[in-house]
């Protein structure tokens, strides 16, 4: 089974990025083939900035590795490296409906939060299909927001295999509930257009002063809390061992217990919990020429696996 994702590179992660679309992609690696990138094109839509665009990117490699990315296992790379991806989105366009992109609730969201309502916005999901469908990819797991973009890839595989034959996989969305939207720290979905993350490598004291700001109700110390109505709590059951977070949740109810302490228990837990992945990126930021290395063995294995489709498709389309 080819279990696919992308992530955009969008500066700093976060822990909803992590739960929500990173820590299930590092588990897949033991449950399928997993086909990893860095989707730097589609991050081309909302960044016009060629000098932090390619900073982003670099980051983003580092960050993957040091999560637990393992690029001999996988395939890991950068979604530019293999350029035939926007040949085949091309080739995809053709086949897709105006009104199947006009229903993406993503693009009109983009749109009503001011950013520019270009062809790329629009386009965006096409693009997205070219990534699943050229990988012929079997499962996306994506966070609940992207689903929407995995079923309109289906109907462009299904639209074009009838057209022109059987070529693509038709690919499956994989969420998983529990984790689909996680909290940030004032409630809201957790998003760096809300301002609200919490950053996975911020620096100790950055990441202290995130969670002691986390939103809570005036509930006086001495009385019972309702573990299930707050974030503190929300966000550390999702790291917590089940026994940890039940003590949590009981200490919540019995009373005599502030959201302060709350908030110093996450922190730590959290700081526990990524202290091996802190050190495997800084090691991997004094080692610049492994990750050269690493980018380009993705770049090789990838693009052999997509010429193989491509060349399929563009016998299928009649320019070969
Ligand atoms: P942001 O909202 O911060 O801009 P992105 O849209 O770049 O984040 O999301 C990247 C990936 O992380 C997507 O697959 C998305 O589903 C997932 N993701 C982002 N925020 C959350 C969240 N709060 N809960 C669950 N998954 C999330
Ligand atoms: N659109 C995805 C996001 O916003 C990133 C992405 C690009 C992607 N291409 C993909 C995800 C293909 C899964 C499969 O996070």
């Amino acid at each position: 089974m080819r279990i696919l994702s992308g992530i955009k590179p969008s500066g700093t992660i976060h822990i909803g990025n992590y739960l929500g679309m990173i820590r299930p992609m590092v588990e897949s690696q033991s449950r399928g083939e997993l086909f990893c990138f860095i989707a730097n094109l589609h991050s081309l839509t909302t960044l016009f900035d060629g000098k932090k665009m390619a900073e982003y990117t670099r980051e983003a490699i580092l960050d993957l590795l040091a999560l637990g990315i393992d690029p001999e296992r996988s395939v890991f790379w950068v979604q530019s490296d293999v350029p035939e991806v926007a040949e085949l989105t091309w080739y995809l366009n053709n086949v897709t409906a105006v009104g199947l992109l006009e229903r993406c609730h993503a693009y009109k969201d983009a749109v009503a939060r001011n950013i520019p309502a270009t062809n790329g916005l629009f386009s965006y999901p096409v693009l997205m299909a070219a990534d699943i469908l050229l990988y012929q990819s079997h499962r996306v797991p994506v966070g609940r927001d992207q689903k929407q973009h995995v079923e309109v890839a289906r109907d462009i595989a299904i639209r074009f295999n009838n057209t022109y034959g059987k070529v693509f996989t038709i690919p499956e969305p994989e969420i998983t509930e529990e984790l689909a939207v996680i909290p940030g720290i004032d409630g809201q979905k957790m998003s760096k257009s809300y301002g609200n993350t919490i950053e996975i490598f911020a620096p100790e004291n950055v990441l202290k002063k995130k969670i002691m700001s986390i939103v809570t109700d005036p509930t006086p110390v001495e009385a019972s809390k309702d573990p299930d109505k707050s974030v503190i709590y929300a966000l550390y059951q999702l790291f917590a061992s089940p026994a940890r977070a039940k003590e949590m949740a009981d200490r919540f109810r019995a009373g005599g217990y502030g959201y302060g302490d709350a908030k110093k228990e996450l922190f730590a837990m959290l700081w526990e919990y990524f202290r091996p992945h802190r050190d495997k990126r800084e090691a991997l930021v004094k080692n610049p020429g492994i990750v050269d290395e690493i980018r380009k063995k993705g770049e090789a294995k990838a693009r052999a696996i997509a010429m193989k489709t491509l060349e399929r498709v563009r016998e299928l389309v009649g320019v070969k």
